[in-house]
């Protein structure tokens, strides 16, 4: 069984928290893809939040700079940004307070294995960008966390590793030797050199029942991206502009991530609800 490493974990996120969020990437593929990924996060989120003018308290777990916390805040909502990392906590409130938010957040330093609120505390939570991965094999007992904080018939969000997404990158990168054990175990690292764990979609579905939730839909972000994007140019012809395309490119990515295709998806999103 393998745990997550916390003291890791913080010290590695406080390292990049200053320059997390920051900058934008220089290749018009990945701008459209980083553009497609947050999109596809928060179209699936927007369609679960009341109606303009109710006020949510909302969960953003693993926080991170508040990219998404601030999302909810902006709609009126009062969101507890979580994480285990004090260097992350303190973009987050520079964030909110950059957007004159400071007032709907709070601030608390912690781990998704372990919340310190009583149950059903929140009407959503919010876990985005692989805080349950880093769990590794605890992944149960953070999704149990996460879906005990939640209201019954709260809505639970979660963004993690796609373990066929983990697989075909482990060969495309040449480690040939090790893509199997990939494969099979989901182990591998993030970017940062962290420690994940990249999920079936068989282990989600167990582990959302297990705690006492359901699974409203499992879907990828984005899915199949650079071959859309190499099949929506040949279709176009080269003089296509396709950051004119965007809006386009989003509605396809909008409809082919709701079709079914999850596992091509570069992460997984799971919508559940408490029962
Ligand atoms: C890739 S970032 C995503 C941040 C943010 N949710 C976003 O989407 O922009 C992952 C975040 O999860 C936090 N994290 C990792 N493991 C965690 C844990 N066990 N409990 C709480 N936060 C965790 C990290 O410190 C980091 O801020």
């Amino acid at each position: 069984m393998t745990t997550p490493d916390v003291t890791s974990l913080r010290s590695r996120y406080d390292e990049v928290s200053p320059k997390y969020d920051k900058g934008t990437p220089t290749q018009l593929s990945h701008r459209l893809f980083w553009l497609a990924y947050e999109h596809l996060t928060w179209s699936a989120v927007e369609k679960v939040l009341p109606p303009a003018g109710q006020v949510w308290r909302v969960l953003d777990a693993g926080g991170g700079g508040g990219k998404f916390g601030t999302r909810f805040a902006e709609r009126g909502h009062h969101v507890t940004v979580l994480d285990v990392s004090p260097g992350m906590l303190e973009q987050a409130r520079g964030e909110f307070s950059q957007k004159g938010l400071l007032e709907r957040a709070s601030f608390v330093e912690g781990s998704v294995t372990a919340l310190a609120f009583p149950d059903a505390t929140f009407d959503l939570v919010f876990c985005e960008g692989d805080p349950v991965s880093y769990c590794m094999d605890e992944y149960p007992k953070a999704i149990s966390e996460l879906v005990r904080v939640a209201k019954p018939r709260g809505p639970v969000v979660m963004g993690l590793d796609n373990r066929y997404e983990a697989f075909v990158g482990t060969l495309k990168y040449g480690k040939k030797e090790e893509a199997l054990k990939v494969l099979l175990d989901g182990k591998t690292k993030c970017p940062y050199g962290l420690p994940v764990h990249a999920f079936t979609l068989r282990e989600l579905h167990q582990a959302v029942a297990a705690a006492g939730a359901e699974v409203e839909e499992i879907f990828g972000k984005p899915v199949m991206f650079f071959d859309m994007l190499e099949a929506f140019q040949a279709a176009r012809g080269p003089n296509v502009d396709l950051w004119e395309a965007r809006g386009e490119l989003l509605a396809l990515q909008e409809r082919l991530a709701h079709e079914g295709f999850a596992v091509t998806g570069q992460h997984l999103q799971v919508m559940a609800r408490r029962k």
